[in-house]
C-alpha cells in the first residue's frame, strides 16, 4: 500500500474513533445471570460499537449472590475480553432474601450449561466500582439494570452525589398494571426487593422501565433452535442455555425480558416510551406491586413493543443464526 493510502487509511481511523467516542454510551451493567441475563448480554457482546462498557455487576436475584458473581465472572472472561466486574449485595435492602428463580433458570443460573471454576478476578465491590466510575467519567453514564435494584439503590443512599452523573436507568422491572409472575401482583425483580426500587425510582433520576408485559409478549419459540448451528462457543452456549429455560408462561418459548433492556439502549427503533410515574408497593401483603401510570411530564417511562416483526427477525438472526 502507497504511503498516501496508508495516511488516508490512519486518518480515517482516527475519524471512526472521535465519532465513536462521541456517540458510545458509557455504561455499567448490573445482573444476576439468569439465562435471559445472559442473553442479554451475550446480544450486548453484539453491539459493543454504541457502548463503552465500564463494569458487569452482579446482584442477588435469580440465584445467590455467589453464583451470579460466577456467572459473570465467565462472561468477563469469555465474551467482554477483560471488563472489570464487582460483586454486589448478598441480601434485598430492608427485608431478608424470600425467594429465588432457579425453577426458571437453574440451580446455576445457565440451565444446562456447566461453566466449572471460575478463575477470572472479582475482588471489587459493586457499590464502591460503581461509584468510581460514575465520578470519574466525563460522559454521563448509563447504567442497565436487569435484575432487582439493591445495588443501585445503596449506591444513590451512600453516594448521593452520583445521581447528577448517571444519565438514566435502563430496568427490567415491574409490571403496568400490578400484575405478576412470581406472585399475581409482583413481578420478580420487583417483588425481590420493592423497597430497593421505591427509592430508586424516587431518585429524580429518569428510568426506562421495560415492563413484565412487555417480555411476556416477546417469545421466541424453541423449536427455532433445533436448527442453531453449535460450532461456536458461543452459538452453543446460546443454544443450551436457551433450549433449558423454564419459562411459567409459556414452556415451549423463550420471553425476552432482560433482552428488551439491552435493545432499548442499543436499537430503541423497536419500541416506544410512554411517559409515566412509577408507583411501587412496598407493604407486606403486596410487596413489590407496581403500577406505571401514563404521564406526559413523567420523568420516567416505559418501553411498548411497535415492530414485533423486525425486533423478533433481530433476535433470530444476531443471537439464534435463524
Ligand atoms: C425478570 O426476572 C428474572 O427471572 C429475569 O432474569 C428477569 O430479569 C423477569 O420477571
Ligand atoms: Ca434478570
Amino acid at each position: 500500500m502507497s504511503s498516501v493510502n496508508e495516511a488516508k487509511q490512519y486518518i480515517k481511523n482516527i475519524e471512526k474513533q472521535l465519532v465513536n467516542s462521541n456517540t458510545k454510551k458509557t455504561i455499567i451493567v448490573d445482573c444476576d445471570p439468569g439465562i435471559d441475563d445472559a442473553l442479554a448480554l451475550l446480544l450486548l457482546a453484539e453491539n459493543l460499537d454504541k457502548v463503552d462498557l465500564k463494569l458487569i455487576s452482579s446482584c442477588a436475584g435469580n440465584t445467590p449472590i455467589d453464583i451470579t458473581t460466577k456467572n459473570i465472572q465467565f462472561f468477563a472472561e469469555n465474551f467482554f475480553n477483560g471488563v472489570r466486574i464487582a460483586k454486589g449485595s448478598k441480601q434485598p435492602l430492608v427485608k431478608k432474601n424470600k425467594t429465588d428463580a432457579s425453577d426458571v433458570h437453574g440451580l446455576s443460573g445457565l440451565g444446562d450449561y456447566v461453566i466449572g471454576e471460575q478463575h477470572y478476578p472479582c475482588e471489587l465491590n459493586a457499590v464502591e466500582s460503581m461509584k468510581d466510575v460514575i465520578l470519574n467519567s466525563k460522559e454521563k453514564v448509563t447504567i442497565l439494570a436487569l435484575g432487582p435494584l439493591t445495588n443501585i439503590a445503596k449506591l444513590f443512599i451512600q453516594y448521593p452525589e452520583t445521581k447528577e452523573n448517571v444519565e438514566k436507568i435502563y430496568s427490567m422491572i415491574g409490571s403496568i398494571n400490578g400484575d405478576g409472575n412470581i406472585t399475581s401482583y409482583a413481578e420478580f425483580n420487583a417483588y425481590f426487593d420493592p423497597e430497593s426500587f421505591d427509592i430508586v425510582s424516587k431518585c429524580d433520576v429518569p428510568m426506562v422501565i421495560n415492563p413484565m408485559e412487555l417480555g411476556n409478549e416477546t417469545r421466541i419459540k424453541k423449536e427455532v433452535f433445533a436448527k442453531m448451528p453449535t460450532e461456536t462457543i458461543k452459538d452453543n452456549f446460546v443454544k443450551v442455555l436457551a433450549e433449558s429455560i423454564n419459562e411459567t408462561v409459556d414452556p415451549t418459548c423463550i420471553c425476552l425480558y432482560d433482552l428488551n433492556t439491552v435493545l432499548a439502549l442499543c436499537h430503541p427503533e423497536f419500541y416506544e416510551f410512554i411517559p409515566c410515574d412509577i408507583k411501587v408497593f412496598v407493604n407486606p401483603e403486596i410487596g413489590g406491586k407496581t403500577i406505571l401510570e401514563q404521564n406526559k411530564n413523567g420523568i420516567h417511562a416505559y418501553q411498548r413493543v411497535v415492530d414485533e416483526d423486525k425486533l423478533n427477525k433481530y433476535i433470530l438472526k444476531t443471537l439464534f443464526k435463524n
